[in-house]
């Protein structure tokens, strides 16, 4: 699957923190049933990998995906444990020089537009911004895109309910990630039904064509 793919599944991307490898079926299954079919699976906790591995191996219907990728150990790391995407909060040295030993699409994130010029001519055309409320947000997404018209973005970071409709509303926007689907909270209260509500909201929010 392509990246243009990928940020096709959903408007949003859920971006999770899991910490406890029995959080992964009930959250799997409440986004499934809401009908998001992606996940991203942040690097921030002991089990991460091992939950990508279970997500992967037991919900296939699910592409699962490994965000908060620092270095290129990360990122084979993710993939060798069945991340089928992976997400990086910026690009360093060690992740530029790798960029070929990466066999799966990457969504690198950044907020400046030096490097937005730099991805692009390496041969990136979608990037996240992140972290995008404190960036700039809506404005600056905006003024980006008649100067850098053939990049598309995932908007990440600080997004809420209230307005991921603006944000999807942009011309170089294709999706948004962010924890508003699943935050810590619901996930460590087991508030399943929610999530899954969140979720069947999310998906009833238009599509990009
Ligand atoms: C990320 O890892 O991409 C962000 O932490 C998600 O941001 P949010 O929790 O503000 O949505």
């Amino acid at each position: 699957m392509e990246m243009n793919e990928i940020l096709g599944l959903s408007p949003v991307i859920p971006v999770v923190r899991l910490t406890k490898i029995e959080q992964c079926c009930p959250l799997a299954e409440a986004l499934l049933a809401g009908g998001v079919r992606i996940i991203e699976v942040t690097l921030r906790s002991d089990i991460a990998l091992k939950a990508i591995n279970k997500l992967s191996i037991e919900f296939p219907k699910l592409i699962v995906g490994a965000g908060t990728i620092l270095s290129t150990k990360n990122a084979l790391d993710a993939v060798d444990n069945g991340a089928r995407f992976i997400v990086s909060p910026g690009v360093n040295l060690d992740l530029e020089n790798n960029l070929d030993k990466i066999q799966v699409p990457f969504l690198p994130g950044t907020s400046s537009v030096s490097e937005m010029m730099k991805l692009l001519e390496k041969g990136f055309r979608y990037l996240k911004f992140f972290p995008a409320e404190s960036s700039g947000g809506i404005e600056f997404l905006k003024a980006i895109h008649p100067v850098l018209p053939d990049l598309k973005f995932c908007p990440t970071g600080g997004i809420r309910e209230k307005n991921a409709k603006d944000w999807l509303a942009l011309p170089n926007v294709l999706c948004i990630g962010g924890s508003l689907i699943a935050p810590d909270k619901l996930i460590l209260d087991k508030k399943w039904e929610e999530i899954r509500n969140r979720a069947s909201w999310v998906s009833k929010l238009k599509p990009k064509p």
